[in-house]
């Protein structure tokens, strides 16, 4: 029995697939750096996460890197890549997967009419042996594989059961039956679920999970209705990310079987604190902003704006709650520090939100955490979550020494910069169609690279004029991505920072992939 069967055969057990790396990073715009996927992998293993699909090592060599290391990392979670139908994905997420402490081979071939005529290109038999030999290849490198057929919410059922039965005579050990499009509706769900369980010979022996996109906005009912129809693992995405709209959202899956126990009395191995710390990772390394009234982890999820609610509120919290901020990991938002804030209270707080610190990064943290409340009366928990985001360190190649911009309705915007690159100053103006072009002029004038920028994103952290802006930059170099991130009450500034970043970031990887080749 596998780790994953022991789990599943727990009564009431839900078995929670995280497939943000997989799946979410497929959103466009999504990508994730190297580290990144370390990173969120970690949280989420410590997270108590069961299974990570970690990515598709076929896919890149990126992809394979990312699988190989979080397999190596991994602690508690099953760690799984995904696969084609053909032996060479499958023997490449087997290599992948070679230092996993518990492995997974995902692998997927579509059996819906539309897809196997236009996109495969293939006879329903030849679809069959695909299936057959896809899932055997598997098993030649783990005993825990899972099986999918891609599209099979709008597959024929006498077809569906026949594809699910070749693949458990084969060796499978998990059925997902992946809603593709995000076409199903709840009670078609639930009634899919319960026909595979009753037409399919050895589907008993087998573990049934559901994988819901969101194209219609029923990701989350439609995996709980599976589960109510007997299907015990649910895959889902930290905030919902995946392809076009979405997968369901796992911090909505998890809450609502907890929440409403009454009627779902299943549960997950989930630790239900990291939830929110886990949100705004990935919210802040893929630069993809939370949708403010997201349910759960949105920033008004526990927000009460109207007097009649707040009145309920000071009364009994229940009145307009049905879960607690701390349930999720959310501390108080209101004011916490000012410049008079200490550093004991800095330490505590930042540990409330989530983060252990040394004495030495602490004492980093601190001199910024001063520098922002002497430019920002108020610092709020969004503030300190930004500085903690903001990826720049003194062993940096590049750094921003000095930077003025002048802007405004006459053009051309000018930026005069100093940038540090290796311990050496260089002084340039460049003039831009805006002030943010200025300066990213100015930069490529010291620092000159082909790399091509793919995003640029602007969020103010919290209200208010004085606010500080989180920008993120994403930079593609043949092939791979980088990111940086950084925060400011001026716009501009966190827009230098950034991209400088995203630039020390391309440095490391170019060091990395050709010793020597760094500069520029
Ligand atoms: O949505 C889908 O069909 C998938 C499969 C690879 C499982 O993501
Ligand atoms: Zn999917």
């Amino acid at each position: 029995m596998t780790q994953s069967e022991k789990t599943a055969s727990e009564e009431g057990r839900v078995i929670i697939f995280d497939t943000t790396l997989r799946d979410g990073e497929q959103s466009p715009g999504a990508t994730m750096s190297h580290d990144e996927k370390l990173e969120i992998a970690e949280l989420l293993d410590d997270m108590g996460v069961d299974i990570i699909e970690a990515g598709f090592p076929i896919a890149s060599e990126g992809d394979f890197e990312a699988v190989r290391d979080i397999a190596n990392r991994s602690k508690n979670a099953v760690i799984c890549g995904l696969a084609r139908s053909s032996i060479k994905d499958i023997d490449r997420a087997g290599e992948a997967l070679k230092g996993a402490r518990q492995s997974r081979i995902h692998t997927f071939i579509s059996t819906s009419p539309l897809h196997m005529k236009y996109k495969l290109k293939m006879e329903p038999a030849a679809v069959l042996e695909a299936i057959e030999a896809s899932v055997s290849r598997a098993r030649s490198h783990t005993d825990n594989v899972q099986w999918s057929p891609e599209d099979g919410t709008r597959t024929e059922h006498d077809f569906l059961c026949r594809s699910v039965e070749t693949a458990i005579k084969a060796g499978a050990t998990t059925i997902n039956i992946p809603d593709t499009v995000g076409y199903t509706v709840p009670n078609e769900s639930a009634d899919l679920i319960r026909m595979l369980l009753e037409r399919v010979p050895g589907a008993d022996e087998v573990i049934f999970a559901t994988h819901c996109h969101n194209d219609l906005g029923m990701a989350t009912a439609n995996a709980l209705a599976a589960v109510a129809a007997g299907a015990r693992q649910i895959e889902c995405t930290i905030n919902g990310l995946g392809e076009r709209a979405g997968n369901a959202a796992l911090e909505e899956v998890v809450m609502a079987m907890r929440v409403r126990n009454d009627v779902m009395p299943w549960h997950t191995g989930v630790d239900s604190t990291k939830i929110m710390n886990l949100s705004r990772r990935v919210s802040a390394v893929t630069g993809f902003p939370v949708q403010y009234n997201k349910a759960i982890v949105g920033k008004n999820a526990f927000a009460h704006e109207s007097g009649i609610h707040q009145d309920g509120m000071l009364k009994h919290a229940g009145t307009y709650e049905i879960m607690r901020p701390e349930d999720i990991g959310l501390t108080e938002t209101n004011l916490v520090m000012g410049k008079h804030s200490g550093r004991a209270a800095l330490r505590s707080k930042l540990e409330n939100l989530g983060y252990e610190l040394g004495e030495n990064q602490l004492k980093d943290v601190f001199v910024r955490f001063k520098e922002l409340a002497d430019r920002k009366k108020e610092v709020y928990d969004e503030d300190l979550i930004a500085l903690m985001s903001a990826d720049s360190s003194d062993t940096d190649h590049i750094q921003v020494k000095f930077l003025r911009v002048i802007c405004g309705t006459e053009a051309p915007q000018s930026a005069d910069l100093t940038l540090v690159v290796d311990g050496e100053s260089h002084q340039v103006t460049a003039t831009g169609d805006g002030p943010v072009d200025a300066v990213f002029n100015a930069i490529k004038m010291v620092f000159p690279h082909e790399a091509r920028l793919a995003l640029y994103q602007v969020h103010a952290v919290t209200g208010g004029t004085d606010a500080q802006a989180t920008v993120s930059v994403r930079m593609e170099e043949d092939g791979k991505i980088v990111t940086g991130q950084s925060s400011d009450t001026d716009t501009v500034v966190a827009s230098a920072k950034a991209y400088v970043s995203a630039l020390n970031n391309l440095i490391v990887r170019r060091q990395k992939t050709a010793p020597g080749a760094a500069k520029h």
